[in-house]
């Protein structure tokens, strides 16, 4: 069989000509092009998205293990996506991130691609746009920051923001002390080192068998994260002699141990949100209600912020996700013979791991929350399409709670009034925060874990029911529901609540209501009309063009299904 890479540098006359001599501007010689595989490395590089910016080398890591292993490695920026500085949030540019690392992969010379993540979008976005063109394909995560410390405490990134703003607006914390835990949260390169979004995607990045076991938890500083990069370069030569691709590690198998895992580690509810995305890809079928059913049966054994104490360095030490995966199996929690990267089977991959602490990864006999607890889906009049909330990031005593709803159309309108001493708010009401969906924002941003208004944190109130149609933050917490679906800007019901109604959460039976009577809320759809956003053009427009819902994991309709790795017609 010809590779595909030969399609371009082992052709005759001018085209082959063009292709190779370009290259050799690199000062590679000529046995480059004799059919080894070439391999594509994906890097998500960039000095906007901190969390990435060592992955030049986690790259060169990547590099050797390709060149060791008789591949010819050839590293290509694609979009980073950066939680921290990306407005109007990094989730508007997954999808672009995900269309970007498709096509490059597509329009060029490669047999495979080792993929470069770390911070949220970026795990999921590679995942997808590889995932559509179906080559072989690994990925390498760049590791968490090494745990924050603070005066001796540890501080988890994402997660003590929020808790320090609290502080901060009760009182109880300087403003000047925030700026010196700032530098002490983000002491090292990597990603958010609680379990975030980053940490989760990259466990499930392992827990679906795309990236080598172990390779999540490794610090990002940590020279055992060089080496697992390297490793992951000698892989991806031999699955392109394999021909081991995507599809046939992700699959139906592969997203239910993945579901699984987000359980056990207490995970972030994004990973929901991306896993459909991924999911649609594949044409692998995983309705929503999926998540719930899958994760009922599993506790959450991993102890980490925010739902626990420790971070991703004590998590890595601990023995990181095979321990857990291997318990799982153990437990009969997960298919044994879902395929990986490695070639081998999920349970041949973990089988081995030792539990080196037992506080961080309890035994599935003493967990941190008992099986039944973690992310659950709502369905009700209020959330048709259904609605998320992490229980293990929530307070105990509002899983069941009824209270008047206080709308805000925005985070915006929230913000404004949240500081006020007046504001008409007491800790059983439930706040409404709309308008910040897919489309509504757009982009679908983390603004549901609002803060709460400072005259009840003032009091000692810690936590509220709230409500909305965007996400939340993976590092964040509180009684929040989250990914309402339909979203307020198509019309779903959650742009009907008028503030004084009353709604009620109940988790143990997975409803979300208004209590509102049918008739009353057909009255006030007729008088509805959407708050239309001023059309600005350019990915903007495109994007609330042809965004789905967040029940279908906000991925471009048009961007669903897999487009092969055909190569495309000559250039010149
Ligand atoms: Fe990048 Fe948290 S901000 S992983
Ligand atoms: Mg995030």
């Amino acid at each position: 069989m010809t590779r595909r890479s030969q399609h371009w540098f082992g052709a005759e006359g001018r085209s082959g000509m063009l292709y190779r001599s370009w290259m050799r501007n690199q000062g590679f010689g000529p046995e480059v092009f004799d059919g080894r595989p070439v391999i594509g490395i994906a890097s998500t590089w960039s000095e906007l998205a901190p969390c990435n910016a060592h992955l030049d080398r986690v790259a060169d890591a990547v590099k050797r293990g390709v060149w060791m292993a008789g591949g010819f490695p050839l590293v290509f920026p694609v979009m980073s996506t950066g939680e921290t500085l990306l407005r109007p949030t990094a989730m508007l540019y997954r999808n672009m991130l995900a269309m970007q690392a498709e096509e490059l992969i597509r329009a060029n010379p490669l047999d495979g691609v080792v993929l470069l993540s770390g911070c949220d979008k970026t795990t999921p976005g590679l995942l997808m746009g590889a995932a559509s063109v179906d080559l072989p394909a690994v990925m390498v995560t760049g590791g968490p920051m090494l745990n924050g410390k603070f005066r001796g405490q540890d501080v988890g990134s994402g997660t003590h923001v929020w808790k320090f703003e609290a502080e901060i607006k009760a009182g109880r914390m300087s403003v000047e002390d925030g700026y010196v835990a700032e530098g002490c949260m983000a002491r090292s390169n990597g990603h958010c080192m609680t379990m975030g979004t980053a940490s989760t995607m990259a466990c499930l990045a392992e827990a679906l068998g795309m990236q080598l076991p172990g390779s999540a938890t490794w610090p990002a500083v940590d020279s055992r994260r060089y080496e697992v990069a390297q490793e992951a370069g000698k892989r991806i030569v031999a699955m392109v002699e394999e021909d081991l691709k995507p599809s046939q590690i992700m699959t139906r198998a592969a997203f239910e141990n993945a579901i699984r895992a987000n359980a056990a580690i207490g995970g972030s509810t994004n990973a929901i949100v991306h896993l459909t995305a991924l999911a649609g890809r594949l044409g692998v079928d995983l309705p929503l209600d999926d998540f719930d059913a899958l994760a009922r049966d599993v506790p959450t054994i991993v102890d980490l912020m925010p739902s626990g104490r420790f971070l991703m360095e004590d998590f890595c030490y601990a023995g990181g996700l095979p321990v857990v995966l291997n318990q799982l199996d153990q437990a009969g929690l997960v298919n044994p013979g879902a395929l990986t990267v490695t070639g081998r089977t999920l349970r041949e991959n973990v089988q081995t791991a030792v539990n080196w602490n037992t506080e961080v990864i309890r035994p599935m006999t003493e967990p941190l929350q008992p099986a039944g607890t973690g992310t659950a889906i709502l369905r009700g009049n209020l959330a048709p399409n259904g609605a998320v909330i992490k229980q293990s990031a929530a307070s105990p005593a509002l899983m069941r709670h009824t209270g008047r709803a206080l709308v805000f159309d925005s985070p915006e309108d929230y913000h404004a009034v949240c500081d006020d001493d007046d504001l008409d708010v007491t800790p059983d009401d439930v706040l409404i925060i709309r308008g910040a969906g897919p489309k509504g924002y757009p982009g679908m941003p983390e603004v549901a874990n609002v803060p709460l208004p400072a005259k009840l944190l003032r009091a000692g109130v810690t936590d509220m029911v709230r409500i909305s149609d965007g996400r939340m933050s993976g590092t964040g917490f509180g009684t929040v529901v989250l990914h309402v679906s339909p979203e307020a800007a198509v019309g779903g019901p959650l742009a009907l609540v008028r503030t004084g109604d009353r709604v009620a959460l109940d988790v143990p039976n997975r409803s979300l209501t208004l209590l509102v009577p049918d008739e009353e809320l057909e009255k006030r759809r007729a008088d509805w009309t959407p708050r239309l956003h001023e059309d600005v053009g350019g990915y903007r427009w495109l994007y609330r063009e042809h965004v789905l819902g967040a029940d279908d994991g906000a991925d471009f309709g048009f961007l669903r299904g897999g487009r092969g790795s055909d190569v495309p017609r000559d250039s010149h």
